[in-house]
Formats: structure tokens, sequence, C-alpha cells
């Protein structure tokens, strides 16, 4: 299976359908210095489980500029939900905000400024659903406090988690292990019930029993 031509053939399926692209969002970024962002296709399928899960209460960890945050936050501003999300680069951060900002969705976002290895031990549940996006070594780490903020029927998903079979740039190889790592807490955790789907860099979905 080649993971770019399938990327290529779902993203220009779906080029007309949403007004919100990466590209558009990167482009009008001011900030140019800022760790990648989710593909369109992990975006929409992130806006689909907010849809089936009617979620109204959202944690993500790690922001970026906010392209996951904002094209979240379009979908629970119907349901009143709020998404709290962290970034603990002020710079990045900050410039999130002005996006929020911008696409009309700041009063649906509560961006926490700091290292999420301190902040998410502080937070209470019940989340309907964690989007896990941050330094890819630390999902073994913030798994249990993931699950603990969970509801039960709650939906955790993780980004990049097929890092270890796909082509992956060489600067990259060091965050194998602990996505490996990552995939075997999940899969043998009997709190969760999970899957791993083939697209972006591999989604991880993961729902407490
Ligand atoms: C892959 S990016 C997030 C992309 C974003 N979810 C999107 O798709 O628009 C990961 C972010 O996590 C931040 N990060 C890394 N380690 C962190 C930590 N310990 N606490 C908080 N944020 C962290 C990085 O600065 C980076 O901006």
């Amino acid at each position: 299976m080649n993971f770019e031509t399938i990327n290529k053939y779902i993203a220009d399926l779906y080029a007309n359908k949403t007004s919100l692209t990466r590209s558009k969002y990167e482009s009008s970024t001011e900030l140019k210095d800022f760790v990648p962002v989710v593909d369109d296709d992990v975006a929409m399928l992130l806006r689909l489980l907010l849809q089936l899960t009617c979620a109204r209460r959202v944690l993500e960890i790690g922001t970026s500029i906010g392209y996951s945050t904002t094209s979240m936050a379009q979908v629970v501003k119907k349901y009143d939900g709020k998404i709290i999300t962290i970034e603990f680069d002020e710079k990045v951060a900050s410039q999130a905000q002005t996006n929020f900002k911008r696409a009309g969705v700041a009063d649906f976002i509560e961006l926490q400024i700091g290292d999420a290895q301190v902040l998410i031990p502080q937070l209470q549940g019940d989340f309907d659903l964690i989007f896990q996006d941050v330094d890819k070594r630390l999902y073994p780490r913030l798994l249990p406090d993931c699950i603990r903020l969970l509801k039960q029927g709650g939906l955790l998903v993780a980004e990049d988690t097929l890092f270890p079979v796909i082509d992956l740039d060489p600067e990259w190889h060091h965050l194998i292990p602990p996505i490996e790592e990552f995939n075997h807490l999940v899969a043998n955790n009997p709190e969760l019930e999970s899957t791993i789907l083939p697209i972006g860099d591999g989604v991880t979905l993961a729902i407490k029993k």
C-alpha cells in the first residue's frame, strides 16, 4: 500500500468540499516556523468523529498554529462545545490564538500554554474526545492520563501511529520506539477497544470501554 498515493487520492477527491484546507491555513499564517500540522484527510476524519459523537468536551494535546483545533472548533461550536488545547511554544501559541480569532472560533477554544506533562495531570474529565498530537516521545507517558480523562465511551484519537511501518524520513527514526511502545500499550489495554487507520501517517482510534 502506497501511503502517498492514497493520501493524494483522498485529498484530490475532497479538494473542493471544504473551505478550510491545510495549505490555505498555512499560507494565511504569518509565522512560518512551526511543527507540521495534520493532513487534510486527518482533519476531515476528526470532524466526522466529532459529529458522530456529538462531542462537546474535547482535549487536544499539541496545538502548533491551530489548524486541527480550528477545524474541530467549527464542528463543536454547533454543539456549544469547547476544546481545551495545549501548546508549550509561546510564539506558536500566540499565532494559534490569532488564527482562532481570524477564523471566528476563539470563543470555543481554551488555549493552555505550558508543558503537557505538567498541565494534563491537573485536568479533570470527562472528555468526549481527546486528540493526541504532541511530541511522540510523550505518547506512552501521557496515555494513563488520557484514559483517566476520557468519559466511558469516549474516544482517543492519536496521530502518527504508523511511524514504525511507513517510509519515514531518517530524521524522525528516533520517534519510532515511543510510538511502538504506545501502540502496544493501547492494543493490550483492557480498558480500550482500538484500531489504527492507515490515513495521514496512521491514526489510532481507541474507545474507553
Ligand atoms: C504536531 S504539532 C501539533 C499540530 C496540530 N495538532 C495541528 O494539526 O494543527 C505538535 C505540537 O506540540 C507541541 N509540543 C511538543 N511537546 C510539548 C509539550 N511537552 N507540551 C506542550 N506542547 C508540546 C509542539 O510545540 C508542536 O507545536
